[in-house]
């Protein structure tokens, strides 16, 4: 018999709770008519070339070869000119989660601490437990603090055993972010106390404005880019880890994907960055009135509300509270309505009970859908 672990994974948590992760995903995925407002993922993708770089990379067969283990040059130079972080170095992975714990892995020692925050993307904090001595989970489900991880809560929660301070930003689940001052402040902080700062930016391009924490601390941040969110590959399968060359030397010694990621999500990479002046602001205009029309809708809501509106990322949470109805029940509800969404479990274990998230990339004429769903069941579940 296998021992478990000691942090052994909890089992992931579905809308239909008594299914398995994967039953649950075979049925979402096979029945095409079902809205995606679960995952965060982006389609409002059309004609942006990345399809046609794929095709052209299949019918080359180059696919039988092995990738440069790092990734393509083309690539890594791409992304690093995307950030602006030239002077960086870079390694090309199988997206913001192997990211995630490739930094986990290589920079915790056992007794060292981490600071992450709730609500926040709980497979961050799930993965540092493996390697670390306690994770630290701010709770930051307030208005005082603008519900978010902010420098003074961090440093609240520093201390000697403090080796990474996370950063999500903008914050999944709730769309918050951080203006430069903010962002300066962490820098110092990791610098005056030599902590890492893991400044997630998978969501940076929905953000009306974004600072890179790279820029103020080169030597103490790890940048976690992602392909999933706004380019619309989640299904690929790639993201990358930005750090100096000390950290990116010190990374490459755990590598797992010795032989390389993907072969044709590095093609469709590399056209998706060469095309994103072409396509941004067309998905950044789309998202923004989706996420105008759902405000609109909560507004005239009894005891529903959005802590933060207006969200940076293509995500909001909607608070429900005050009326009773459990976030599960309503994402049950919405998903027999072929609506998929989120109940705020899935990204919380203190606040969960409050909100259900929604992810708004999509067609507006499904956000409309939702809307109708929505606000249905609103009155049909209410109890108060
Ligand atoms: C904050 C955050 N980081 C990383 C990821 C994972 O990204 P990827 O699809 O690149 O693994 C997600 C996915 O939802 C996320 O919300």
């Amino acid at each position: 018999m296998i021992q478990p672990k000691k942090y052994a994974k909890d089992v992931k948590i579905t809308p239909k709770s008594l299914k398995l992760p994967d039953e649950f995903f075979e049925e979402v995925f096979s029945d095409k008519e079902t809205i995606w407002m679960g995952q965060n993922t982006n389609h409002l993708y059309n004609g942006n070339g990345i399809m046609d770089a794929m095709i052209n990379c299949v019918e080359s067969k180059e696919y039988c070869k092995y990738p440069p283990p790092e990734g393509f040059v083309e690539l890594k130079d791409l992304i690093l000119k995307d950030l602006n972080l030239e002077d960086m170095d870079i390694l090309v992975t199988a997206g913001g989660t192997e990211s995630l714990y490739l930094c986990m892995n290589d920079i915790l020692n056992s007794q060292d601490n981490v600071i992450t925050c709730d609500p926040g993307y709980l497979i961050i904090d799930e993965f540092a437990s493996r390697f670390s001595n306690e994770v630290i989970s701010v709770p930051i489900y307030n208005r005082e603090n603008g519900y978010k991880l902010t420098p003074d809560l961090a440093k609240e929660n520093l201390d000697e055993k403090t080796k990474i301070i996370v950063l999500i930003d903008p914050l999944n689940p709730l769309g918050s972010s951080y203006t430069k001052k903010e962002i300066k402040e962490f820098a110092k902080i990791a610098i005056k106390n030599d902590v890492y700062l893991l400044h997630d930016i998978t969501y940076r391009d929905f953000a009306r404005e974004h600072f890179l924490a790279a820029d103020y601390a080169p030597n103490h941040v790890i940048t976690i880019y992602s392909f999933s969110k706004i380019f619309g590959m989640a299904g690929l399968r790639i993201g990358s880890i930005i750090a100096s060359k000390e950290i990116i030397n010190s990374v490459r010694t755990i590598l797992i994907n010795d032989l390389g990621t993907n072969l044709i999500a590095q093609t469709a990479a590399i056209a998706a960055l060469k095309s994103k002046d072409e396509w941004i602001n067309k998905v950044i205009k789309t998202t923004r009135n989706n996420q105008k029309l759902i405000k609109e809708c909560v507004d005239e809501i009894k005891g529903v509300f959005i802590p933060v509106y207006p969200s940076d990322a293509n995500m909001l949470v909607i608070d429900l509270k005050t009326t009773e109805i459990d976030s599960e029940i309503m994402a049950n509800y919405l998903f027999d309505k072929k609506i998929f969404t989120r109940q705020g479990t899935y990204t919380s274990k203190l606040f969960g009970d409050n909100y259900l998230r929604v992810s708004f990339s999509i067609p507006e004429k499904q956000v409309k859908m939702f809307i109708k769903e929505f606000k249905k069941g609103v009155e049909i579940l209410r109890k108060s």
